[in-house]
């Protein structure tokens, strides 16, 4: 009986060893994997917003020029920047405001779609005072963004080249 026992406790030690063992190869092979995810680049959240920035420009001159279907992709740029921020900024506060801007970014597809120059303009207005809103409520107050004067770059057309 005595004997039975130790065979028993030998079995149940050396099984014990064998799972730590393949535990410690699968956490070798898991680690780098770890690394290569923490390592991987996210564009922070001051850099998806200067993205938004220039869409936000843009936008303005394809709305004054009535290119519409530059205008829908400019629009659709914003709305994506800011799903981005709501997917790789989740661990930012400021994330939790940012569905605040969607009334007014639906109003501006709105003012789009019905190819509405005035609309366009009061929407727009808007959008802008929601994105200063914002930078207060998130105590950023100090960046305040406004109805453009000029296009961010000169190597773009805002002109309908293709027709209405
Ligand atoms: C969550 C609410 C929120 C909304 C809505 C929002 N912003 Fe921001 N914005 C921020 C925060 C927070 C920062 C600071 C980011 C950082 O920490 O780098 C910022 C920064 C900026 C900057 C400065 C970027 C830089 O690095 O110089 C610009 C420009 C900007 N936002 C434009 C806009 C525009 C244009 C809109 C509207 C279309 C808008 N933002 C809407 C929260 C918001």
């Amino acid at each position: 009986m005595k004997q039975f026992i130790l065979i028993l406790l030998v079995f149940a030690i050396s099984s014990c060893t064998q799972q730590t063992d393949e535990n410690k190869i699968l956490q070798e092979r898991v680690n780098p994997l770890d690394k290569k995810v923490a390592d991987s680049y996210t564009p922070g959240f001051g850099e998806f917003m200067s993205g938004i920035q220039i869409h936000h420009n843009k936008l303005w001159f394809a709305g004054q020029n009535e290119n519409w279907k530059l205008a829908d992709f400019e629009i659709h740029e914003i709305m994506e920047a800011i799903d981005n921020i709501k997917k790789y900024q989740q661990e930012r506060k400021e994330s939790e405001m940012i569905d605040m801007i969607n009334p007014a970014l639906d109003s501006v597809n709105f003012a789009i779609k019905k190819k509405n120059p005035a609309l366009f303009k009061r929407s727009f207005i808007s959008l802008t005072h929601t994105c200063n809103q914002c930078h207060r409520t998130t105590n950023f107050e100090f960046i305040v963004v406004k109805i453009p004067d000029q296009p961010p770059f000169s190597n773009q057309d805002f002109m309908n080249q293709v027709g209405k």
